[in-house]
């Protein structure tokens, strides 16, 4: 434990023998799910592995899609089970945590109402899925059990760590993703790389109030979500747009986005104001100093 570079961040948990990392994942797609990059130190037991494709497997994925469904339930995206299957486990692939059975609280049994017939259950997931530029993915879904649960009863970090693990898992070179203003997960997502906006208003979607982002991921800036310290090297490589966005008025957000489809700049967020600010508190827009 003493070299651990998260040590004294509050995830003792990732050093439990009855928690595990898992991947869930088809054979076709293992040596792409599980490159494992150099040595980050940050995930020391062995990850568990799943298979889709596999008929007496199918309870860990009923768990997979139970947190699922629970934690998206207020938000009405829970998952349907095909686009789990079609979109998620066929072309991608699934990280997390899971717990022994045998070990869960009470109160994250009478949550997830496991099989005891299982061995292992899931706590969390990310889905990651491949796109069509070379080691550009898109992260699908991110949940926790955390969001279930009392305060006092958390894993902390264990969504951040779930995507973390994931992303370094499969050597992920850029990262896009969906999600919505105001969304506590915003501060998680901006975490992993420099956090560029592609859209700021999408009436693609079913909420037109999302985000779109694109980042490189860059595991130097991880540690800072647990640091909480200012992110300094961003504010020297990038400066003030000149205009903040406003999570609350739909005009800001659209004129956001004007500025967006107007092409010839890349503007992005600033994480440290993302990870300090009330989630609806107008934000600075910045662009790039590197051209
Ligand atoms: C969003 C989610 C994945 C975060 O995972 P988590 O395990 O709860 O979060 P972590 O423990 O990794 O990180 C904790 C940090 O996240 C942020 N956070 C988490 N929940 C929050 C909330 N309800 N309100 C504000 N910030 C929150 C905080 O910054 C917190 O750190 P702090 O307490 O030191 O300030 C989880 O809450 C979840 O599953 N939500 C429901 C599904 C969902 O909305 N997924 C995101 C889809 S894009």
């Amino acid at each position: 434990m003493a070299d651990f570079p998260l040590a004294g961040h509050n995830v003792d948990w990732l050093h439990r023998e009855d928690i595990r990392p898992y991947i869930f994942v088809r054979e076709h797609n293992r040596d792409k799910a599980m490159v494992q990059p150099k040595s980050l130190g940050w995930f020391p037991q062995a990850p568990l592995i799943f298979s889709p494709m596999q008929m007496d497997e199918v309870h860990f994925a009923n768990q997979i899609l139970a947190l699922e469904n629970l934690a998206f339930s207020h938000s009405d995206m829970a998952m349907p089970r095909w686009v789990f299957y079609d979109c998620g486990v066929m072309p991608g692939f699934v990280a997390g945590f899971a717990q022994r059975t045998k070990t869960l609280a009470p109160g994250v049994k009478s949550i997830l109402k496991p099989s005891e017939t299982m061995e292992w259950t899931p706590i969390s997931l990310f889905i990651i899925i491949p796109t069509m530029a070379p080691r550009e993915w898109v992260a699908h879904n991110l949940c926790s059990i955390n969001s279930l649960l009392p305060r006092e009863n958390r894993f902390y970090g264990l969504g951040f760590l779930s995507k973390a693990f994931g992303l370094w898992q499969a050597d992920i070179d850029i990262c896009c993703g969906i999600t919505q203003w105001k969304s506590p997960a915003i501060r998680l997502h901006s975490h992993y790389g420099r956090f560029e906006v592609l859209t700021a208003f999408t009436p693609v979607h079913d909420y037109s109030h999302t985000i779109t982002y694109r980042l490189k991921v860059d595991f130097n800036q991880w540690m800072k979500f647990f640091s909480k310290e200012d992110d300094i090297e961003f504010l020297n490589e990038h400066e003030y747009a000149g205009f903040e966005v406003d999570p609350n008025d739909e005009s800001s957000l659209i004129a956001f986005q004007r500025k967006i489809e107007e092409k010839g700049e890349t503007y992005y967020l600033n994480s440290t104001e993302l990870r300090h600010n009330p989630l609806d508190h107008p934000l600075k827009v910045y662009k790039s100093l590197n051209k």
